[in-house]
C-alpha cells in the first residue's frame, strides 16, 4: 500500500532514506512551481473528479474524488519486487537484476531515463490551453487526469535519477522543470514533444498515437536488467492505459458524431458536413496520417547500433521480451526492414540487433491498426463508404531512411515536385486546421456535448455521462 501520510507518498519507503528524501522534498516546491506556471491553464480553483493511485494492485488500485489539481498526491509508485528477478535477455542473461546502477552503463541509463522523463513535462505544457475549449465536463476531466498523470511520471523519473544517480540525477531533475516543449532556446528532447497540440483533434490523436508510442517504450524499458526502472515503469503502464482509452474513445466519439450526420444529411460532402458543424471523414484521415507518421520517427533509425547496445547490455528488451520464444541473444538472427533502393522501396533482412528500433515500431503499428480497425466498424454500422487505413511507414517521415524522400500514403516514392502537388490531400492544411479550430469552444453544462463529438457510452467510475466531473470554484 501507498503511505499517504508522508509529504511525498510512496511505496519506497522514502522516510528510511532522509538524504534522497529531503533532496526530493527539495525538488517537490520546483515541481509544483512548474505545474503552475506550464499546467492546465486557469485550472488551480477546479474541483475536478480524479482517480488517484491507492496501491500498486494491477486491480484494484484506484480511489476516485474531487480533487484540486495542485493537491493532488503525486508520488512515487512502483510494481513491487519479483522475489531475486534474472536478466532474461542480452549478454548478461541468467544473472541476477541490478538493484544499483553498473558503473559501465551510468551514463547511458541516465540519459534513457532522462529522454522517457522529458516527455512528461513536455506533453502537459502541449496540452496546457485545451482545458479553455473543452467539448464537455466528461473530457475536461479526462484530460486533466492524463496531465495529472504524465506529472506522476515525471515523479517516477525523477525519483530514479535522484535514488540512483547522484548529483547528477539532481542536476537532470532540475532541467526537467526547465525545458519547455517549442521553445526554441530550450525545447524537450524529441521533436514530437515540441509540436502544438492545438486543439480536441489534436489531443485525442496524441494521446490514441503518441500515447501509445509511451506504451511500447515503457513495456521495453519493464524489461529492463536495472531493477527499479522495470518496475518503475510497470507502473506507469496501467496509468497509460488510461491515456489512450481517453484518446481512442475521444477520435471513435468524433467519427460516430460525423457518421451521424452523414446519415441524417444523406451526404459525404465535406462542405455540407462543414457546413452542419462536424469534421468530415477525409479530414480525420489527415489527422491521423500526420501524428502517425510524426509518432513514428520517435522510435529512431531503422537501422541503429545504439539499439542493439541497450538491448546486448540488457538497458532495453523488446515488446514482452518474456514471451518471445528465442534465444534472448539474437546475435545470430535477422529482421526484415522496410529499405531503399534505387526508386524501389524493397524489403531487406538485416541482423536483428541492428534492427530493434523498428522492430518496436512495427509493434506499436500492429497496435494502433487494431485501434483503427476498430474505428472501422462504426462507419460501417451507419451505412458510411468509408474506413481509415495506416500510411505507408515512409510516409512524412524526418528520421532514417525515409528522411529525404517522399513516399506517398499508399508507398509510392514521388518527386519533390509531386509531392508538392498531392500533400495537401494527404497532411492537414492550414485551411483543414482553422476549420478544426472553429468548432473548437468550450461546452461546459454536465451532461452537454459540443456539436463535432458523440456523448460516451458510459461515465467514469460507473458515474452517469451527465455527472459533474469539473467544478468551477
Ligand atoms: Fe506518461
Ligand atoms: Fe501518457
Amino acid at each position: 500500500m501507498i503511505d499517504y501520510n508522508e509529504r511525498i507518498p510512496n511505496n519506497v519507503n522514502l522516510s528510511e532514506n532522509k538524504t534522497l528524501q529531503r533532496a526530493l522534498e527539495q525538488w517537490q516546491p520546483s515541481f509544483l512551481q512548474w505545474w503552475g506556471d506550464m499546467g492546465p491553464d486557469g485550472s488551480t480553483d477546479y474541483d475536478v473528479y480524479l482517480r488517484t493511485a491507492t496501491s500498486v494492485d494491477p486491480k484494484g488500485w484506484a480511489h476516485f474524488d474531487y480533487v484540486k489539481m495542485p493537491d493532488y498526491r503525486w508520488g512515487i509508485f512502483l510494481a513491487p519486487q519479483e522475489g531475486t528477478r534474472k536478466i532474461h535477455f542480452g549478454e548478461h542473461k541468467g544473472q541476477d537484476a541490478w538493484q544499483e546502477v553498473p558503473g559501465e552503463y551510468r551514463s547511458t541509463l541516465r540519459r534513457i531515463i532522462v529522454t522517457q522523463g522529458d516527455t512528461e513535462p513536455a506533453s502537459v505544457e502541449q496540452q496546457r490551453h485545451l482545458g479553455l475549449t473543452a467539448p464537455s465536463l466528461y473530457d475536461l476531466r479526462n484530460l486533466f487526469q492524463v496531465n495529472v498523470e504524465e506529472g506522476r511520471h515525471l515523479w517516477a523519473m525523477v525519483y530514479l535519477l535522484h535514488a540512483y544517480f547522484g548529483r547528477d540525477g539532481r542536476e537532470e531533475g532540475e532541467a526537467l522543470l526547465e525545458r519547455r516543449s517549442g521553445d526554441a532556446d530550450n525545447p524537450r528532447i524529441l521533436t514530437a514533444f515540441n509540436e502544438k497540440t492545438p486543439d480536441w483533434l489534436s489531443f485525442f490523436m496524441f494521446t490514441f498515437i503518441t500515447d501509445r508510442d509511451g506504451k511500447f517504450q515503457l513495456a521495453s524499458l519493464a524489461e529492463s536488467a536495472f531493477d527499479p526502472l522495470a518496475r518503475t515503469c510497470r507502473f506507469m503502464l496501467t496509468e497509460e492505459a488510461h491515456h489512450m482509452f481517453v484518446g481512442e474513445s475521444g477520435v471513435a466519439r468524433i467519427i460516430q458524431r460525423t457518421c451521424e450526420v452523414m446519415q441524417q444529411l444523406r451526404t459525404d460532402d465535406p462542405i455540407k458536413l462543414r457546413a452542419a458543424g462536424v469534421i468530415d471523414l477525409p479530414t480525420l484521415q489527415k489527422y491521423l496520417n500526420f501524428h502517425y507518421s510524426v509518432t513514428s520517427d520517435l522510435y529512431g533509425a531503422e537501422i541503429s547500433s545504439n539499439a542493439a547496445t541497450y538491448y546486448t547490455t540488457g538497458l532495453k528488451g523488446r515488446f514482452e521480451e518474456g514471451k518471445l520464444d528465442d534465444d534472448h541473444a539474437l546475435q545470430d538472427s535477422h529482421y526484415e526492414i522496410t529499405d531503399v533502393e534505387g526508386d524501389r522501396i524493397v524489403k531487406r533482412a538485416v541482423p536483428a540487433l541492428s534492427a530493434l528500433n523498428d522492430r518496436l515500431r512495427d509493434d506499436w503499428i500492429r497496435d494502433v491498426q487494431s485501434g483503427v480497425d476498430r474505428w472501422n466498424r462504426i462507419p460501417v454500422k451507419y451505412g458510411v463508404d468509408f474506413q481509415f487505413t495506416l500510411p505507408h511507414k515512409g510516409f512524412n517521415r524526418r528520421i532514417g531512411i525515409f528522411t529525404d524522400l517522399h513516399v506517398s500514403p499508399a508507398g509510392e516514392l514521388l518527386s519533390g515536385v509531386e509531392w508538392t502537388r498531392q500533400h495537401q490531400h494527404w497532411l492537414p492544411t492550414e485551411e483543414d486546421r482553422l476549420y478544426v479550430h472553429s468548432l473548437m469552444g468550450p461546452c461546459l453544462t454536465p451532461g452537454k456535448f459540443a456539436n463535432w463529438i458523440a456523448a460516451p457510452g458510459r461515465g467514469i467510475n460507473n458515474q452517469p455521462v451527465d455527472f459533474e466531473y469539473v467544478r468551477f470554484n
